[in-house]
């Protein structure tokens, strides 16, 4: 739901990124600040490409939606997910993205990213730890949104998933190296 937005938060970073990251709308301070991962998700992803080797200057950095849904809970702007409708949407605007950027690997940060990459609905646990191929990108990865990482309630659980996120990213970038 556009309209709710401040504004519309575009991908941004290298033009010709061999990663392009897609994640799933922008959040509250992203909607605020208009670049992508921004806020607390975006401070796990930092870590956890650092942790990885990967620079993020050397990433284009985008999201399904471009704009963030919300409702609000007391003075807080509640995210609210996208619609398979709005999904469906900006999907030209990823498309486009991946025309211009022809990234070598594409990875999707969560099922709405998925969903929109493989343009219908998959289970993240089916499609992780493999690279899969699209009309759109030849080599397309599936792992956690960062933001499930902090949903976790308990610490050591938390601590498992960053562990496997940061394990997903290392093996992107083995991955890159061997078909290189
Ligand atoms: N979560 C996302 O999926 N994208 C952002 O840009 C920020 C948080």
């Amino acid at each position: 739901m556009y309209k709710q937005a401040t504004q519309t938060v575009f991908g941004e970073g290298a033009t010709h990124a061999s990663i392009l990251l897609v994640g799933e709308q922008p959040g509250d301070q992203e909607d605020r600040a208009g670049h992508p991962f921004v806020g607390p998700a975006g401070k796990i992803l930092d870590k956890a490409l650092t942790e990885a080797g990967i620079d993020r200057r050397d990433l284009y950095v985008t999201n399904a939606v471009k704009h963030f849904k919300w409702e609000p809970q007391g003075k807080r702007r509640k995210h609210k997910k996208p619609s398979a409708a709005e999904i469906a949407a900006c999907r030209p605007w990823l498309e486009a993205e991946l025309q211009v950027v022809q990234p070598r690997v594409v990875v999707c940060l969560g099922a709405t990213a998925a969903q929109s990459v493989f343009a219908k609905a998959v289970r993240l646990g089916d499609m992780r730890g493999r690279a899969w191929s699209t009309p759109h990108a030849a080599s397309v990865f599936v792992t956690v949104h960062p933001s499930a990482i902090l949903r976790h309630p308990e610490s050591a659980q938390r601590e498992q998933e960053y562990r496997r996120f940061v394990q997903d990213l290392h093996h992107i970038t083995s991955y890159l190296r061997k078909a290189a």
